[in-house]
């Protein structure tokens, strides 16, 4: 046995792959069933590269568009990796919406996939909420004020408008304290909330399978 195949064997890879990835797959699916597969390979891309941007960008109102200029010019494939994160973060969105398409299409949406529907719903919600928090971070002219107005919309709700702004913002205007607020969200609390959402999107598929083509 060589030092592979005993690492495979000793950390029971095996089952643990079969556990995971092994499923029956229905006849006659096509490409659009890997939609949902591209989409989690964008957010992990986006997760990754998010996680390498975090040692370097500094959330705070005199650092941040700074910071960035730095990961731009100075940091090794900064670049690459800023550029990484915002297209998987751009795929992901697209692949999101093909994929729901598809499960529109082909009426999955059905008992006993209702519940999985609702789900990603949910998902696709809090993915838009991360990439309109993560539009402020660069902290420039565009992104300010498109947290301007994206922020004025959600004020504009009747009855709850103004304090769901206030507390939005943390205050009247779009500042530093705006920023933390985003950055936090952002980086910890959206992705906390998408991981645990994936989870139980991937428990229903694994016990449900995926539904036979109409
Ligand atoms: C990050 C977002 C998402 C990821 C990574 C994801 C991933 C997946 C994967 C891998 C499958 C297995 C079949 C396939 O790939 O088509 C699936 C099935 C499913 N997804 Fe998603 N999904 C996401 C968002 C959504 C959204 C936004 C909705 C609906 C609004 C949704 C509803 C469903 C349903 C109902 C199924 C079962 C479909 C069937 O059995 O044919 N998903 N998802």
């Amino acid at each position: 046995m060589n030092i592979v195949d005993w690492f495979i064997d000793r950390f029971r890879l095996k089952s643990a792959h079969r556990g995971i990835f092994e499923r029956d797959i229905p006849e006659g699916i096509n490409y659009f069933y890997c939609f949902g597969g591209i989409a989690f390979t964008s957010f992990l891309l986006c997760f990754v590269s998010g996680l390498f941007l975090s040692l370097y960008y500094v959330p705070s109102e005199k650092e941040a568009y700074l910071s960035i200029q730095r990961i731009h010019e100075d940091v090794n494939l900064g670049k690459l990796i800023r550029g990484i994160h915002k297209w998987s973060a751009n795929f992901l969105i697209v692949s999101i919406m093909i994929h729901s398409f598809r499960v529109f299409i082909t009426k999955s949406y059905r008992p006993p996939r209702e519940l999985n529907w609702i789900v990603g719903v949910f998902i696709f919600v809090v993915v838009m909420l991360e990439g309109f928090t993560g539009y402020l971070l660069p902290w420039d002219q565009k992104s300010y004020w498109a947290t301007v107005v994206g922020t004025n919309i959600a004020g504009s709700i009747p009855f709850i408008g103004q304090t769901l702004l206030l507390i939005i913002r943390g205050g009247y205007d779009v500042t530093g304290i705006t920023l933390i607020r985003f950055y936090s969200l952002h980086v910890l609390w959206f992705p906390l909330i998408v991981v645990i959402l994936l989870w139980a999107h991937f428990h229903m598929i694994k016990k449900l399978g995926v539904s036979k083509p109409l």
